[in-house]
């Protein structure tokens, strides 16, 4: 679907994007880069990188593609030294990669908790606490929106409870706690917005496929209230909105992308 904004609402900006290689962060840096953004990518596999970033760059888009896992701390440095080597600045960070499976509380052993624990909580304050010298010099460009911005993609599921997913829920619960701090303390101090977004359920993605195979989609169905699953597209939008000049006033806040369903039924 063709985008309602501008061509150019983000034109100038660098962004990294977290597991910017697939689903969800792929779009995001797809639509960044559509609208004006350099983008980097960063994620584990360098074949799923390689990909991606020739179909940026097919398009026009500058863009990177950064081998690192954010649970390590070295990484996260190196990957941050090397986007602002190559694009001059920092001005987004989205915190997109996170990790998943269902797995019952009595199954799941402490290590698998603390591993996605690791990579979504820890694993974005990590790369917000690489990324904070460069937002800090980046986003200060033309425009009402000067500050830098940092987007956390979370979820719905700690919201009430869900089954097979303990670790997750805990996990979103602390990365909403993380945007709303660092939107308090970053924001005052440095003028750096942090936001974050609530995915419900988006079709095509490699989170969707583990999580809710084709049965459980069906069913699902007759719960929703808008009768159908999200697009990358939805949350890509909303990731535009908050990013651009439009969202300058917005900070400290999760949106919610699930067409309703959070309201209308637990989970499935
Ligand atoms: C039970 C599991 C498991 C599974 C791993 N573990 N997979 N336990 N069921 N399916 C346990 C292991 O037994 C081990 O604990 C610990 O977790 C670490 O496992 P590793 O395989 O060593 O970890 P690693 O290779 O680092 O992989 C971690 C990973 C990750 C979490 C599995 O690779 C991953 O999820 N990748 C997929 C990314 C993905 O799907 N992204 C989309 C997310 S969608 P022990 O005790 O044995 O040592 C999303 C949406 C959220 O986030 C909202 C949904 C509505």
């Amino acid at each position: 679907m063709a985008s309602p904004f501008k061509a150019d609402i983000l034109k100038g900006k660098v962004a990294l994007v977290t597991g910017g290689g697939s689903g969800i962060g792929l779009e995001i840096s797809t639509q960044f880069g559509r609208h004006g953004a350099a983008v980097a990518i960063m994620g584990r596999r360098r074949q799923v990188l390689d990909v991606a970033v020739a179909a940026l760059r097919s398009e026009g888009i500058r863009a990177i593609g950064l081998e690192g896992d954010v649970r390590k701390q070295e990484d996260a440095a190196r990957v941050l030294e090397e986007t602002t080597k190559h694009f001059g600045k920092l001005d987004i960070l989205v915190n997109g990669a996170a990790g998943n499976f269902l797995v019952s509380p009595e199954d799941l052993s402490p290590n698998g908790f603390r591993t996605v624990i690791d990579i979504d909580s820890v694993g974005t304050f990590t790369m917000c606490h690489e990324a904070l010298k460069c937002l800090k010099k980046g986003g200060r460009g033309e425009g009402p929106s000067t500050g830098g911005l940092i987007l956390n993609i979370s979820a719905t599921l700690h919201y009430t409870a869900g089954w097979y997913q303990i670790h997750v829920s805990a996990a979103k619960a602390a990365v909403d706690s993380i945007t709303r701090s660092l939107a308090l303390e970053w924001g005052t101090d440095y003028d750096i917005r942090v936001n974050g977004i609530a995915p419900g359920p988006i079709g095509d993605t490699p989170g969707m496929r583990k999580l809710a195979p084709g049965e459980l989609q069906s069913k699902s169905r007759d719960y929703r209230p808008l009768y159908k699953l999200g697009e990358r597209w939805d949350i890509a939008m909303a990731a535009l909105y908050l990013a651009s000049d439009a969202g300058k006033y917005i900070n400290g806040t999760t949106m919610v992308v699930d067409g309703g369903l959070w309201l209308s039924h637990p989970r499935h």
